[in-house]
């Protein structure tokens, strides 16, 4: 019985390991979720009723174990180095001088062979394995001394409990850093933010902080990651000669590590890995700060050594600061399209994430008083890729004497009207609607727009100009515009204006889903919009249909749904569509399909760059034929368009055997349902 009971064991935790691992270190999951956790489930009543069948490598441990009360001091067997940073370009080739003149006679060609490898932002680890089995766990410390983190590292799903393959040493330390994916440190923040406790400032912090924990059961519930990129003790075994084969065989191993990394020749391979790495950057799921080169050649890097606490053999080439710290000026009220009040943070002017930052947000009163933030303070700024300037925390210890509260409006800033709040949102509003000045320029900021009614040549500037002087004051006016009056506006004159009337007067030939997003309706975007017109095929029937038929329709919940009734139910707004018809809007009635479109139920990702037509065409002409686009390759992606200079989505795509079209294929399916380019 016993005997069966323990091979039952065995095998469970063989099959949760080589699951565990398809997953975690390959992102290629071959069963569902749900599956995994009854394994998990079953193999945990087993070690319950039998606990002298528990092991130190059972993948139940991967749920947490019993809080510690302190963590104990680790002493590495060897240091923990941290590597010398080159800011720019010289820095690094300076590098490269040193590394050459150093190896002199030893090389016979210059051009030195380097990894190149992400460096990820997180916290370093050092993992012990005898015999292929994990047993301990230690953070970086100072370098000589470390914590034990046995227990939390255990829970982290791409750190292997026991190792698989051939030739695995009899002890073997493996080193990486352990990160939080931009993913999961949203989703860290979100619980957090609903729980009411404090948020993490960055995703480091946020790694750092779940590693911290004594209770090792709240580390299992951050989505934390692993990524193996070096050695250190090896006993009892062999390793490549190479760096880049080490990490090639750590991968066989069941390690996670960066499928970015790369082996080149020389220092204009570098180079250049470094501005592709740049571009790259903020699509990456994870951040990084740079990129860590290293020489390739174990034997080399032997003989290089190291000096103080840093290698001589490689070097962390740095990106711009993400973060910096700077002075609250001053706090501006905007007035947004649908009347929301953002507090604007006026910054001391500051060089962070690759720009120079002047105005950050604040969102709404409750991040003002989350941050207990005062004009005058000492703030840290962070810009991470395309995203909004944030204000994450004030320095404390920094705050000059004389800072000012910073008082909320009691009505807009703009027309005055009284600012109201929902009970239970964040956001407060300015009432005025569009008497409001800022709301009227801001709707036709957004009527103008491109994915809207795409009016080439009227940006946001010279909307405000023209409503600043008076010329409209509805985007109907936009219809009965003078062509002097605008030729004699700034930066203008007649050939300007000529092709502003022009353009105006082609952007009334456009789509119904295009119509209904220009309206500017509350939660209503894109692909609402996109929805709405395939459903109703023209402006009446969605003009008089009402809640229920709405919230038939995809993605449309109550609240939208409210919206949209609500805003047709306006006199105002029928007369306006009405009027807008009548200068001449127009779009071809869509054919309501109810039934599935020919693509309906599949999903399409795109990626590089396409010849004949944009990306953005073509994600609105597979939606028409009813696909859904999205941005990232995962299991239900059906298939991935990739035109020239396609990159990580690509690779994901074969790893998941996900079907890849080429443009020209992609032009066949669309002619193929008569939506040819
Ligand atoms: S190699 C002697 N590779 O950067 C080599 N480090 O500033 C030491 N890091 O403590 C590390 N990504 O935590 C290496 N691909 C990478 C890395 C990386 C991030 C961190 C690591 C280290 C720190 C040094």
């Amino acid at each position: 019985m016993n005997q069966d009971i323990a091979a039952e064991i065995a095998v469970l935790r063989e099959d949760l390991h080589h699951h565990n691992y398809l997953y975690y270190a390959l992102d290629n999951p071959q069963i569902p979720d749900a599956e995994y956790d009854r394994l998990l489930r079953r193999l945990q009543v087993l070690e319950n009723e039998n606990p002298e069948l528990i092991t130190t490598d059972s993948p139940t441990l991967r749920v947490g174990s019993a809080p510690l009360d302190a963590f104990t001091q680790v002493k590495h067997e060897l240091p923990m180095l941290s590597l010398d940073n080159a800011f720019n370009d010289e820095e690094l080739a300076d590098f490269n001088k040193r590394v050459i003149e150093r190896l002199g006679d030893s090389l016979t060609d210059d051009a030195i062979e380097y990894a190149c490898e992400p460096k990820l932002d997180g916290i370093a680890v050092s993992l012990i394995y005898e015999n292929g089995v994990l047993v301990l766990g230690a953070t970086r410390g100072d370098g000589t001394t470390g914590e034990d983190i046995t227990q939390n590292v255990r829970t982290i799903g791409s750190i292997p409990l026991r190792l698989k393959g051939e030739g695995i040493p009899e002890r073997l330390e493996v080193r990486g850093e352990i990160y939080m994916p931009k993913a999961g440190f949203e989703k860290t923040n979100k619980l957090a933010e609903e729980k009411g406790e404090k948020l993490f400032v960055n995703p480091r912090n946020a790694a750092a902080g779940s590693l911290r924990q004594l209770d090792s059961k709240i580390t299992a519930q951050r989505s934390l990651e692993m990524c193996a990129y070096s050695v250190g003790v090896v006993q009892g075994g062999q390793l490549p000669s190479g760096h880049g084969q080490i990490l090639e065989q750590l991968s066989q191993w069941g390690f996670r590590i960066n499928r970015e990394m790369q082996v080149v020749h020389g220092i204009e391979a570098c180079i250049a890995y470094y501005a592709a790495l740049s571009d790259k950057r903020n699509q990456l799921p994870y951040e990084i700060d740079g990129i860590v080169y290293k020489v390739n050649d174990i034997k080399l890097q032997r003989e290089l050594g190291f000096i103080s606490r840093a290698p001589r053999w490689a070097i962390a080439r740095k990106f711009p600061a993400q973060e910096e710290i700077t002075q609250l000026m001053g706090v501006e009220f905007q007035v947004g399209r649908t009347g929301a009040i953002t507090p604007v943070a006026r910054l001391k002017p500051v060089f962070v994430g690759g720009v120079t930052v002047s105005n950050a947000t604040l969102h709404n009163e409750d991040e003002i008083r989350r941050l207990d933030v005062r004009v005058g303070d000492t703030v840290i700024v962070r810009r991470a890729g395309d995203v909004i300037p944030q204000i994450v925390s004030i320095v404390e210890s920094r705050r000059p004497s004389g800072t000012k509260e910073i008082l909320f409006p009691k009505s807009c800033p703009v027309c005055e009207s009284v600012i109201v709040q929902v009970p239970g949102e964040a956001v407060k509003r300015c009432s005025g609607g569009l008497v409001c000045g800022a709301q009227m320029k801001e709707a036709i900021k957004h009527y103008a727009s491109r994915k809207a009614m795409d009016i080439d040549g009227l940006g946001d500037k010279l909307v405000e100009l023209l409503v600043d002087k008076k010329l409209i004051s509805s985007v109907l006016d936009l219809y009965h515009l003078e062509l002097e009056l605008i030729a004699e506006l700034e930066r203008m004159g007649e050939k300007s204006a000529a092709n502003l009337l022009e353009a105006i007067e082609t952007s009334k030939q456009t789509t119904l889903a295009r119509f209904i997003y220009s309206l500017g309706i509350r939660e209503v975007g894109e692909a609402t919009a996109r929805n709405l017109a395939q459903y109703y095929g023209d402006i009446d029937p969605l003009i008089e249909t009402d809640e229920e038929t709405l919230l038939s329709i995809n993605d449309i919940g109550p609240v939208v749904a409210g919206f949209i009734v609500g805003f047709f139910a306006q006199e105002d707004n029928r007369q306006l569509i009405h009027h807008l018809r009548d200068q001449g809007v127009s779009w071809p009635v869509v054919l309501v399909q109810h039934e599935a479109l020919p693509l309906a139920g599949t999903s399409y990702v795109l990626t590089g760059s396409l010849a004949a037509l944009t990306r953005d065409q073509a994600k609105e002409k597979l939606q028409l034929l009813g696909a859904t686009v999205t941005g990232t390759v995962s299991k239900k992606t059906d298939y991935l368009v990739a035109g020239p200079g396609a990159g990580s989505k690509l690779k994901k795509a074969e790893q998941l055997d996900v079907p890849v079209l080429d443009e020209s294929q992609l032009l066949e399916l669309l002619e193929s349902h008569n939506a040819a380019i």
